[in-house]
């Protein structure tokens, strides 16, 4: 190995090859801290040139490399294993933008990219790039385009995959495939770019992007609504779907359990609408028209909704400050259960039709068999994405809790998924966390054409192994 580090040192300048214990640290563990590995070296190159040389020398000496952008990802992807053999290529000081091209609505710009610079940048030449998570002020747009990101915007702009149109790439040969191309349409031949799209590392090391851009909204409207069963939050979804249509650009469900965790830990985010009801729901239209055009529509929708008795309280944010604590209490309840200690995720997606039937038998499963558990259960509604999170019952230790039962959650919980034919991961990827689970999930025409996949473009298991597929 000291021969590859020599080597390396023929691509990058040595302060840009971490060797010591110290400082390869803080890329050592997911931002969750349930996965911690070990590293023969981080290495941090500047451009696709460096990365292609890299990938190259580690195939020569058959050294995986894991790819990582802001390290914000929930399975563990970015996270090497304990060999201490693999060497992570961390792309952060890949951060230029090397286009705005306002003709044709389009941002070209490198995988180290911060989400949140971009959104800055783009809004600055007056357009919205619509990717909008927790995590936008650390997560990079490499990460969000290998885990193919969610957010708050899909329900409107769809998620990365949507937003992307082309990619440049550094394949497993260490080749670089220039796939910069900013155009809606594009029928030639196999689609490299979906390939590369959402896996997490395992096929390519993506180092920049052509992305979507849209115009920025005149006026954005936030509203908290609660609502006393989760049938009124779909009742409620279906009625601005029907008379906001696309203005309707986010629709957030947050429960009374997830909210007094929030409460619990950041005070200052009390939910404001009284007696903190069974469902809050988040709800922001945005408009190209005029502020009073879709105040009188969000009025209009609410009186409808109060009517026909589908909520019980409703408060509009009067100024931009009041709209972004709504927001704040809806991205702090992750933060509260990372301070209240280790929980068990599920991110999953359930058809709307069937979302009613899933929550009830599971939470009633969930609550018999493990009294005092707390369900902290929220997310994307609009897109039938929750946030099935499990918090243990209090007074008892989070990590032994875990430790005794999560296999047997996990169990409970993805046997409802599939019975209810969600999926296992809506938005956060596979990585190592559910790596066992896919198989099954999958069913073995698609797993192993997935393997086929990856052992045609990875052949010496070079990328990120053992993570999504192992071959
Ligand atoms: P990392 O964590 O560094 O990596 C994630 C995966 O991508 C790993 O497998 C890694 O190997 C691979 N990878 C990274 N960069 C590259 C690259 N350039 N080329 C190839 N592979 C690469 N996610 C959502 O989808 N929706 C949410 O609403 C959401 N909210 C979040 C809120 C908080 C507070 C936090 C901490 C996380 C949240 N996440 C959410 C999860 C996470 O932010 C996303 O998965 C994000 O896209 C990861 O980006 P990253 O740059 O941090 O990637
Ligand atoms: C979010 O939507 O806030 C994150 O994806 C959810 C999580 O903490 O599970
Ligand atoms: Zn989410």
């Amino acid at each position: 190995m000291q021969k590859l580090i020599h080597e390396l040192t023929n691509i990058l300048d040595a302060q840009y090859i971490l060797l010591e214990d110290q400082d390869k640290a803080p890329y050592l563990t997911d931002w969750r801290k349930r996965f911690t590995g070990k590293a023969l070296a981080v290495v941090l190159p500047c451009n696709s040139a460096e990365v292609a040389q890299i990938v190259k020398l580690c195939s020569e000496f058959r050294v995986a490399i894991v790819p990582q952008g802001g390290n914000t990802g929930f399975c563990g992807g970015a996270t090497p294993d304990n060999t201490g053999t693999q060497i992570i290529l961390n792309l952060k000081r890949m951060n230029q933008i090397r286009e705005i091209d306002t003709l044709n609505q389009t941002i070209t710009l490198e995988a180290g990219c911060i989400l949140q610079t971009v959104q800055e940048k783009t809004s600055e030449h007056g357009f919205l790039f619509p990717l909008s998570l927790g995590a936008e002020g650390s997560c990079m747009i490499g990460g969000n385009l290998a885990t193919n990101a969610g957010g708050t915007n899909v329900l409107r702009y769809g998620n990365t995959r949507d937003l992307c149109l082309g990619l440049e790439v550094v394949t497993a040969q260490g080749e670089i495939w220039n796939g910069i191309k900013g155009l809606r349409k594009d029928n030639t031949g196999y689609d490299l770019r979906d390939l590369f799209i959402g896996s997490e590392g395992t096929l390519g090391i993506i180092t920049a992007a052509v992305m979507k851009l849209y115009p920025l909204p005149i006026s954005q409207w936030t509203t908290l609504v609660g609502c006393e069963s989760i049938a009124a939050t779909i009742a409620l979804l279906n009625l601005f779907q029907k008379r906001a249509t696309s203005l309707l650009t986010g629709f957030e469900m947050m429960t009374r359990e997830s909210l007094e965790l929030t409460e619990k830990h950041f005070p200052r985010l009390a939910n404001p609408l009284k007696g903190n009801p069974p469902f809050t729901v988040l709800i922001e239209l945005s408009d190209h028209e005029s502020e009073e055009h879709v105040r009188q529509l969000l009025e209009t929708i609410l009186e409808e909704a109060f009517e026909n008795r589908i909520i019980s309280d409703a408060v509009i944010a009067n100024n931009l400050s009041q709209a972004n604590a709504f927001w704040q209490m809806r991205e702090h309840i992750t933060l509260a259960q990372a301070e209240e200690g280790a929980n068990l995720k599920h991110d999953i997606t359930i058809p709307l039709s069937t979302l009613d039937s899933f929550i009830q038998k599971t939470d009633q499963l969930m609550r018999c068999k493990f009294p005092g558990i707390r369900i902290i259960n929220f997310g994307h509604l609009g897109d039938g994405n929750l946030h099935y999170n499990i918090a243990p019952p209090l007074g008892s230790d989070p990590k032994q809790f875990n430790e005794n039962h999560e296999k047997e959650i996990h169990d409970l919980i993805y046997s409802q998924v599939e019975r209810c034919k969600g999926s296992i991961s809506a938005e956060h990827g596979i990585g190592q966390l559910k790596l066992a689970g896919l198989r099954s999930h999958k069913g073995e025409v698609a797993h192993n054409l997935m393997l086929t996949i990856k052992k045609a473009l990875d052949p010496h298991n070079i990328l990120n192994p053992h993570k999504v597929v192992s071959i």
